[in-house]
């Protein structure tokens, strides 16, 4: 079974995505994780995030760079958002997050464009989103948390950007599989968000 979960940063689908793979017993990815991998190893290069040929560079990231403190900082996200725009970095992880989605025994996967492009087979797709609001005031508690002193309205200001972004953007952009199951958590809590998403994957089973 291929579960996407896809949908905008704060949203809530790496959670869900998180719950579902532990109550369905299967493997996990983060597939932003790769994009901010990249965005990261752009800057350690002090390459150029918006340079086709500096982020293509960059996906040779060494295995090490996924416990780099710095991989889930909101300059990081940006910085991948930036560097995902392009079709040739895009082109070069589509086969690991290929591979993952198509193991035996299936898998759960979030990100942006898994129902869309990488698994469009998947059994379920779930696209999950909140209003701007709602995701600036998580990230802004979950920022406050680990010790940044980021203003809401600076965060709000960074969703709107790189919603914007990854909407617009030619190759794979945010928007939801014609078949994909819409979850807004606005006005959900965490259970509620998560026993509303396991439900559905029960019932289309
Ligand atoms: O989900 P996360 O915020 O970690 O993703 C960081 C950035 O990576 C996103 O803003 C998006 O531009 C990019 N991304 C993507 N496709 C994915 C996952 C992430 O383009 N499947």
């Amino acid at each position: 079974m291929i579960i996407a979960v896809d949908g905008p940063t704060a949203s809530g689908k790496g959670t869900i995505a998180k719950a579902l793979a532990a109550h369905f017993g299967l493997p996990h990815l983060d597939t932003g994780l790769l994009y901010r991998a990249v965005g990261r190893q752009v800057f350690l290069d002090g390459g150029d995030p918006d340079d086709a040929g500096d982020a293509l560079a960059a996906c040779a990231f060494p295995a090490g760079l996924f416990a780099d403190p710095h991989l889930r900082d909101e300059a990081t996200g940006g910085l991948a958002s930036r560097v995902s725009i392009h079709p040739v970095v895009r082109t070069a992880l589509f086969d690991r997050q290929r591979i993952f989605a198509t193991q035996p025994g299936g898998a759960v996967l979030d990100g942006r464009d898994i129902g869309t492009v990488i698994a469009p087979e998947a059994d379920v797709k779930f696209f999950i989103t909140a209003s701007v609001e709602a995701r600036a005031e998580r990230r802004f508690r979950e920022m406050r948390d680990r010790g940044s002193d980021s203003t809401l309205e600076e965060i709000a200001e960074n969703l709107r950007r790189r919603d914007e972004r990854d909407s617009q953007r030619a190759v794979a952009p945010l928007v939801p599989a014609a078949d994909a199951l819409v979850i807004d958590t606005s006005a959900l809590g965490r259970e509620e968000a998560i026993s509303a998403a396991i439900k559905a994957v029960e019932i289309s089973r």
